[in-house]
C-alpha cells in the first residue's frame, strides 16, 4: 500500500478534500470517489478522449492523470457545464443538431468544444475537425457533432455582440 495523500481541489465549484494513493488516475476520483460520472472511459491508451475534463482552463483526459497532479486545481466536468433546467448553448446545439447517439462521447466533447470556441471563438470546419481531434466518437460520424459546435458558436457570439 503507497502512502496517502492529501488532495483538495474544486470540482465544479465545490471544494472536494480526501485521501487518495498517489497512483489513483483523476476519471476514477471523479467516477468512484466524487460520483461525477459524467466523464466516460472508452480506452486504455489516451486515444478517446471520453474522459476530457477542464482542469485549471486546460482540456485534459482525466484517464491520463493522476489525482495527485490536480492537487489544488479547479477542475470541469460535463456537469458543471449545464444541466436540464439551464443547457449550456454547446448542450443545446448537439440537442438540437443531432450531434449524439449512445452519448458516451458525449460529454468528453462538449466539454472539449467549450475550451475549442474559447480558443477560437468562430471556427471553420477544419479548424473544429482539428481541435476535435482528440475525441472519438463511434456512433455519429462526427457530422452533427461539427454543426452543433458551429451552431453553439453562433449562438454564443451572437449572444456575445447582443450583450456588448
Ligand atoms: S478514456 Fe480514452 S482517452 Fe481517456
Ligand atoms: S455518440 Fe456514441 S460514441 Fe459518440
Amino acid at each position: 500500500m503507497s502512502k496517502k495523500m492529501h488532495i483538495k481541489m474544486n470540482v465544479n465549484g465545490k471544494d472536494e478534500e480526501f485521501l487518495a494513493e498517489p497512483r489513483e488516475l483523476l476519471i476514477y476520483t471523479l467516477r468512484e470517489r466524487l460520483n461525477i460520472t459524467g466523464p466516460h472511459i472508452g480506452c486504455e491508451t489516451s486515444h478517446c478522449g471520453a474522459c476530457t475534463v477542464t482542469i485549471n482552463g486546460k482540456s485534459v483526459k482525466s484517464c491520463t492523470m493522476f489525482v495527485a497532479q490536480a492537487d489544488g486545481a479547479e477542475v470541469t466536468t460535463i456537469e458543471g457545464l449545464g444541466g436540464p433546467e439551464n443547457l449550456h448553448p454547446l448542450q443545446e446545439a448537439f440537442k438540437e443538431h443531432h450531434g449524439l447517439q449512445c452519448g458516451y462521447c458525449t460529454p468528453g466533447m462538449i466539454t472539449r468544444a467549450t475550451k475549442l470556441l474559447e480558443e477560437i471563438p468562430n471556427p471553420t470546419e477544419e479548424e473544429i475537425r482539428f481541435g476535435m481531434a482528440g475525441n472519438i466518437c463511434r456512433c455519429t460520424g462526427y457530422q452533427n457533432i461539427v454543426k452543433s459546435i458551429q451552431a453553439a458558436a453562433a449562438e454564443m457570439n451572437a449572444a456575445k455582440e447582443a450583450a456588448e
